[in-house]
């Protein structure tokens, strides 16, 4: 320590803001290793910046240190006349990554690298100034410096290794704030961050986390910044041109395929869903560029078009990855840990296995012991060699192959949450009304304004639309109270699917094993908070002058009725999976989304201050939604297969992204307002109150949403004291813009896209991005498995309509009512299928970020305010969690507490990894 105390000048454990018995700074042979740990809540003050203290050091090597031969000054260019400057050594301490399994080809790539590394072929920096040299009026920069000892290193297991280049520079210098990186080496690197020591302002810390390419793959020197955000006209002058220069490289040409190794953000329609060249039936329409079916845009891919179709991209196909920005990659990281990894093994090896074991299509449940048979006994599928995967995910449970001989498996599912605490709640009416707002998809239900329902389509196309509901169907149902009077009084309420299935109903009817209607439901408020469905109604394309399209099941009466209601609710489940799924979720979260993040990366350097905000909230969701296109919303993909619109289910998408979309709306208190759900009311938190006493996912949803809006508001006051700093910081109005006009381009002529031109308005941009990708995503994703995992609950597709008594097969259903209402849910195959990849989805990876963490919490940002400030957010996302876990205790909110009733746990922050039916991750990932 000696020998590193003559180096800086002073410990290099004092100037740590790290305490070396933090879990997050290890001193392990001979070096101290950052682990890049997400703090739990109660620990975080522990980590908090001192602010005194700008720049933690962010990893040395003792070793290192010792085995250096300089014996450099520390110096700065304000302690030295100018004129003479004095030249010193400063050193960067690098932290790469090192992949965790690497295949043979890899091994012997790494191999060759390490001897050719000793000859010259290395990994090259350069240090950059934040200022201009006035005699050549170029950015200060210091000499090459190549990566110390990376042969030696060669073999070192950790999964990070710190690495040692020294650079000369002179007195006057100035501050460090770029770095640029070649790597000479055939294999790509993972650089995670920098640490500049030696000058006397303190270590520069230099953020990275990136795939470094090998110049044969990418030339150029890839440019990497200090932590310290600035806007674009704070911009040092010496950062001015590399600034550009990086953002100029990650927009590309927009020409040409990409490969795998790029790093290019671009846009595209979702022209790449159908795969015409396999034949008619998997012709699917472009999606985006048109006005029928306007889209989101995705992350352009640049591959062939197809033979037969021109407008149509070429599919790539499992196993094989898709394309997306190399950094949005992760799997080489921590195999078997993340979701999409588990994904993937669901997708490209169980479901092939199910298929093939479970040989019809049409194989039913015909008793419930079935279904339960699923989570006890198991199934017995066909595994392939390369089978063995599976058996190291932990959900669902591969138990293992009963004979190797046989190479056969069982699958047995996990109990989903549901059924777990009470097997038959799900078929009593309160839990319907009670999944209406605390369930897998509360964000439909709206107050009922006027009764009969209207209808907004039009009747030139679609026939007469007038509803078939009448007072009588709910009259006495509703406490003594006059319909109007209920209306009135806000105890009236409806998910209202007609509009959007109709137009599609009679395309889904004509499918095979499909039926729907579109459906409408009322509920009643009680006086206990509760929600009672009091009629659903059934409607269907009027086919001829005398037939009936509508129908309205109420509440039973007798056995017949109880079998017609419960047919009429599975029937409503179906409508509200497929809107769940193919609205609220993909669309909303997943998919509009996307062009934010391609404009984020394109627009806004990795220093604005608005993309270190926005960073955590945008990891993985590029690669999510890829591997969605190729397996999951693609023509005969898992979403057409176990869902009632089939071939067309992403028409419906379309037509919700056209209909009902607006981007100011997914803020929560407007979502709220344009439901009904609550009024304005300027003397509650949030200007609203809600109308409904317990509704779970509005009330836990509006604590977090006010906890990031108080976060990013200031956060933007920090960086923008004065309205005229946004209107002119060009990066943030070109990333918004971009984002719009060619994103969203299809709804770009909106006139309810906000304007970007004050504090407020950035606010409200970046808090509802952020609400989207952190909290209602996990609303609408983590409850898939423990609602949606007892298909009888909640089944995605049904294949048969409700008998009349007119019907041949009315004597079917009054013989075995049973065996007729569980046909008309999936088969097995579709119902397992459905169960497997909801789990997945539902699952938390082991390295989950949940809302209120991040990476390096202490030294994303340079700016020590802000950090504090991140910490208090982090606080009150803590602080949130408690106040759920109360309310979940308070037996007076009978929607979330009561005997066999499952808690709201969807928008508690934290979570265990697993399907825990909890947990708010920073962004949509699964
Ligand atoms: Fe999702």
């Amino acid at each position: 320590m000696a020998l590193t105390n003559e180096f800086l000048g002073s410990s290099l454990v004092e100037r740590s803001l790290f305490p070396s018995s933090s879990p997050c700074f290890q001193h392990k042979n001979g070096r101290f290793l950052i682990k890049p740990v997400l703090v739990p809540f109660g620990n975080r003050r522990v980590l908090k910046l001192k602010k005194s203290a700008k720049f933690p050091v962010a990893a040395l090597s003792e070793d290192l240190v010792k085995n250096s031969s300089s014996s450099s000054l520390s110096s700065s260019s304000s302690s030295l006349p100018s004129e003479k400057p004095v030249k010193f050594k400063v050193r960067a301490v690098v932290t790469v990554r090192n992949k965790i399994k690497e295949d043979f080809k890899e091994t012997i790539t790494k191999h060759l690298d390490a001897l050719t590394d000793r000859i010259g072929r290395n990994i090259v920096l350069e240090l950059f100034s934040t200022e201009i040299d006035p005699k050549t009026n170029a950015p200060k920069k210091t000499n090459e410096a190549v990566l110390k000892d990376w042969a030696k290193k060669t073999n070192i297991k950790a999964e990070r290794v710190n690495y040692i280049a020294e650079f000369t520079v002179d007195s006057n210098f100035g501050e460090p704030g770029a770095i640029t990186v070649i790597n000479n080496h055939q294999k790509e690197f993972f650089l995670e961050n920098i640490t500049i020591e030696g000058f006397a302002t303190g270590a520069v810390y230099f953020p990275c986390n990136s795939w470094v390419q090998a110049r044969k793959d990418l030339p150029g020197k890839r440019i990497f910044f200090s932590n310290k955000p600035y806007l674009p006209d704070d911009t040092p002058a010496g950062l001015q041109v590399l600034r550009e220069k990086d953002l100029k490289n990650l927009r590309g040409d927009g020409k040409g395929a990409r490969k795998l190794s790029d790093r290019i953000y671009d846009y595209d329609t979702y022209n790449d869903l159908g795969n015409p060249d396999k034949g008619i039936d998997l012709c699917r329409p472009n999606l985006g560029g048109s006005e029928k079916y306007p889209y989101p845009r995705r992350c352009r891919t640049g591959r062939e078009p197809s033979d037969t179709d021109i407008s149509a991209e070429s599919r790539v196909e499992k196993p094989l990855p898709m394309y997306v920005p190399r950094d949005e990659r992760f799997e080489e990281l921590k195999q078997n840990t993340f979701s999409v990894k588990r994904l993937k093994g669901v997708l490209h090896n169980l479901l092939p296995g199910l298929k093939s074991s479970l040989s019809a299509d049409n194989q039913d449940f015909n008793d419930f012991s079935d279904v339960d048979g699923l989570y006890s006994v198991g199934l017995l599928i066909k595994l392939g060699l390369q089978d063995d995967v599976l058996k190291k995910f932990p959900l669902p449970k591969i138990v293992g192959k009963i004979k190797e001989s046989t190479s056969q498996g069982v699958l047995k599912y996990d109990i989903p949450k549901i059924i777990s605490k009470d097997k038959f709640a799900w078929l009593r009416d309160d839990e319907f009304g009670r999944q209406a707002i605390a369930g897998v998809n509360p964000v439909t239900i709206e107050k009922l304004e006027v009764f009969p329902p209207v209808s907004k389509l039009d009747p030139e196309i679609y026939g007469p639309l007038e509803s078939a509901l009448k007072e009588e169907h709910i009259l006495h149902q509703l406490n003594g109270m006059t319909v109007q009077q209920a209306i009135d009084e806000n105890k009236l309420f409806i998910i209202d699917y007609h509009d959007i299935y109709l137009p599609f109903l009679e395309r889904i009817n004509a499918l095979d094993g499909r039926k729907s209607y579109a459906t409408r439901t009322i509920y009643y408020l009680t006086p206990l908070g509760t929600l009672k469905p009091v009629a659903i109604e059934l409607s269907l394309p009027p086919s001829g002058p005398n037939t009936r399209s509508k129908r309205v099941v109420t509440p039973a009466l007798d056995a017949t009725t109880n079998w017609m209601w419960m047919l009429a609710k599975a029937h409503v489940c179906s409508n509200d999976a497929g809107v769940h799924q193919l609205a609220n979720h993909w669309l909303r979260t997943h998919a509009c989304t996307e062009p934010f993040i391609l404009s984020a990366h394109r627009q806004l350097s990795s220093m604005h201050p608005i993309f270190k905000l926005l960073d955590p909230h945008m990891r993985y969701t590029l690669e999510i939604n890829a591997l969605a296109r190729q397996s999951l919303i693609n023509a005969d993909g898992v979403i057409e297969s176990c869902f009632t619109p089939g071939r067309y289910a992403m028409e419906i998408s379309s037509a919700a992204y056209k209909n009902f979309w607006r981007f100011d709306k997914d803020s929560l208190p407007q979502d709220l307002l344009r439901r009904g759900m609550a009024v304005p009311d300027q003397t509650k938190p949030h200007g609203i109150r809600l109308i409904m006493n317990d509704y779970p996912y509005a009330e836990d949803g509006l604590l977090i949403w006010s906890a990031i809006e108080n976060w990013v508001r200031t956060y933007v006051n920090y960086y923008y004291p004065n309205p005229s700093l946004i209107i002119n910081d060009r990066e943030l109005q070109t990333w918004y813009s971009e984002a719009v006009n060619v994103g969203h381009a299809d709804l770009k002529d909106e006139s309810w896209w906000p304007k970007l031109n004050d504090s407020d308005s950035l606010v409200s941009v970046l808090t509802i991005l952020i609400w989207n990708a952190s909290a209602q995503h996990a609303a609408l994703n983590f409850g898939q498995y423990p609602y949606g995992g007892y298909v009888p609950n909640r089944p995605p597709l049904m294949r048969r309509l409700i008998p009349e008594e007119s019907d041949p097969e009315y004597g079917s259903f009054t013989a075995d009512p049973q065996k007729y209402f569980l046909n008309a849910l999936p088969s097995l195959l579709q119902a397992t299928k459905y169960m497997a990849v909801v789990d997945t989805l539902s699952t938390h990876s082991i390295d989950e970020e949940y809302i209120g963490e991040r990476q390096h919490p202490s030294t994303w940002s340079g700016d020590p305010e802000i950090v504090e400030k991140f910490f208090e957010f982090s606080a009150e996302i803590g602080k949130i969690e408690k106040v759920i876990e109360s309310r979940n205790r308070d037996k007076t909110l009978r929607n979330r507490c009561g005997a066999g009733v499952l808690p709201y746990e969807l928008l508690a922050p934290s979570s265990e990894p697993g399907v825990t039916c909890r947990g708010v991750p920073n962004s949509v990932s699964t």
